[in-house]
């Protein structure tokens, strides 16, 4: 009889992929997903602790398990990821019942952690080492991944995938627990990365993002010679059956010109960049300790302009930081307005035990003033996410097909065509009607409609086939976006 295992996964992409691996390594271990935690043996969550509110919610439901685990003792419950490494023994305290706590450098140990609950050896915990418990070399070997075991099944598709080149962040921005919850910042070794693309390909894998909490900083030193992500680029381009390539997440003072220019050559390379500003004041960003100022921002988008003129860019922002005041707040609605981001994920500002700020720094800026500025910060980029979309009406795009739209799948619909959604090469989402069959396609789509966050087009036919095209509009266009 197989194991049966629920797994819920909250947060990142790198949340997204390390629950791939965790599926992967427990399907060879005789396990099978089910979609009801009632149903399972065993009854994972693989958290994110860079809010408040992300972490509540796996609190809530744990909350909603207590009964269940009465009646049932033998089903194992297990906190996986940032959560477990940051509160570690605090988890057992507020939900006592749980068997396993895992964080995100021990993912690997999963499975036998498990079993030795099981067996009757009591409560688990495997976790990293902490940023000032060991040396520096210790500290990093604690902190690993086992990354080579990709499941296409558990990818939410099986042509797009997340390649992980480098791990942790030493980044330390001051409101941020990464550094913490996932240890010092690591390249995975260049061969290492090639041969995992490699497998993706050989999987029928059309795109692969590549992850890193600063990906753009990513180096990896072998005696004389350093690899960065331009050189990763070039070398993971060749590989025959991939069709796009992204990366995500840019640090901006590392948007080097020799990355921006492998970008531009390589027809693969999608010119989507998320670059995080978090705020366009230079008194926060100094006590963000973001290590840049609004002026060096607009400089690398002008970088960014000159090289790649129809680049989207998209941003995270912070507001309400300690001591943000409206005029530094008018600094980052400026910035929205000036860069004109493709969308920006607005955050208010969520105090994390264990960074600078949280011992520092007071939250001194009420929540009903975060709400507003939120609010305020939102319409705004939804206003200039809907006038740039508008500006792609009647313009004939790529899109990789992913599967039945959101409003499809609510609808149950099963007809032999239905709504389906799919991105562009500058990850714009696209909606359109189609068969089922056209899912893992690159097809031309003209855009008829829009919204702020979703284009809404038809499948033109009688197209050549797909190409490679860097920028989203395919035919020859004056408007470039
Ligand atoms: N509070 C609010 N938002 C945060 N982020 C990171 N830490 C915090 C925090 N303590 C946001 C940043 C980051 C994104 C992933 O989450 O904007 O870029
Ligand atoms: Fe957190 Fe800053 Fe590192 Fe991003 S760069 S993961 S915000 S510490």
């Amino acid at each position: 009889m197989p194991q049966l295992l629920y797994l819920e996964t909250v947060g990142c992409q790198m949340n997204v992929l390390d629950s791939e691996m965790v599926v992967a390594s427990l399907r060879r271990h005789g396990y099978e997903l089910v979609e009801d935690p009632s149903a399972a043996d065993t009854i994972l969550f693989n958290t994110c602790s860079v809010r408040q509110h992300a972490e509540e919610k796996v609190y809530s439901a744990l909350g909603k398990l207590r009964r269940l685990k009465q009646k049932h003792p033998e089903k194992i419950i297990g906190v996986l990821g940032c959560m477990a490494q940051k509160d570690q023994q605090l988890i057992f305290e507020r939900a006592p019942y749980v068997d396993l706590i895992v964080g995100p450098g021990q993912l690997s140990q999963t499975a036998d952690l498990i079993e030795r609950v099981r067996q009757g050896d009591g409560r688990q915990a495997a976790l990293s080492l902490g940023r000032r418990d060991g040396s520096t070399e210790s500290i990093r070997r604690s902190h690993e991944t086992f990354d080579p075991l990709r499941d296409p099944e558990m990818r939410p598709t099986p042509f797009q995938a997340y390649l992980r080149i480098q791990i942790g962040c030493d980044k330390f921005c001051t409101y941020c627990v990464v550094p913490m919850t996932r240890g010092p910042e690591q390249g995975r070794p260049p061969e290492e990365i090639l041969a995992e693309a490699r497998l993706l390909a050989d999987q029928g894998c059309k795109e692969i993002t590549l992850l890193g909490q600063t990906v753009n900083s990513y180096r990896y030193r072998d005696g004389e010679r350093t690899t960065t992500l331009a050189d990763l680029l070039y070398k993971i381009h060749d590989i025959d059956g991939l069709m796009r390539l992204k990366f995500v997440t840019n640090y901006p003072k590392d948007m080097s010109r020799e990355l921006l220019q492998a970008v531009r050559d390589l027809p693969k390379c999608s010119t989507y960049l998320h670059v995080p500003l978090q705020s366009g004041s230079n008194q926060v960003l100094q006590r963000m300790k973001r290590g840049y100022t609004v002026e060096d921002y607009r400089e690398m988008m002008q970088r960014i302009r000159d090289w790649l003129p129809g680049a989207a860019v998209s941003s995270d922002f912070i507001v309400g930081f300690s001591g943000e005041t409206d005029e530094d707040f008018e600094g980052t609605v400026q910035m929205v307005r000036e860069c004109r981001f493709k969308n920006s994920f607005i955050f208010k500002y969520s105090v994390r035990s264990g960074t600078k700020a949280a011992e520092r720094l007071p939250d001194d800026v009420p929540e009903e003033v975060k709400r507003r500025r939120n609010h305020q910060l939102l319409a705004l980029q939804d206003a200039i996410s809907e006038e740039d979309n508008q500006r792609m009406l009647g313009q004939t795009v790529e899109v990789l097909v992913e599967g039945p739209s959101k409003a499809a799948e609510k609808s149950g619909a099963d007809g032999p065509i239905l709504q389906l959604t799919g991105r562009t090469m500058c990850d714009r989402i696209v909606v359109f009607d189609g068969s089922l069959r056209l899912v893992g396609e690159l097809l031309p789509v003209r855009v008829a409609d829009c919204t702020a966050h979703t284009l809404i087009g038809q499948v033109v036919t009688g197209h050549a086939g797909p190409e490679l095209h860097a920028l989203d509009v395919l035919a020859s266009s004056p408007v470039r976006v």
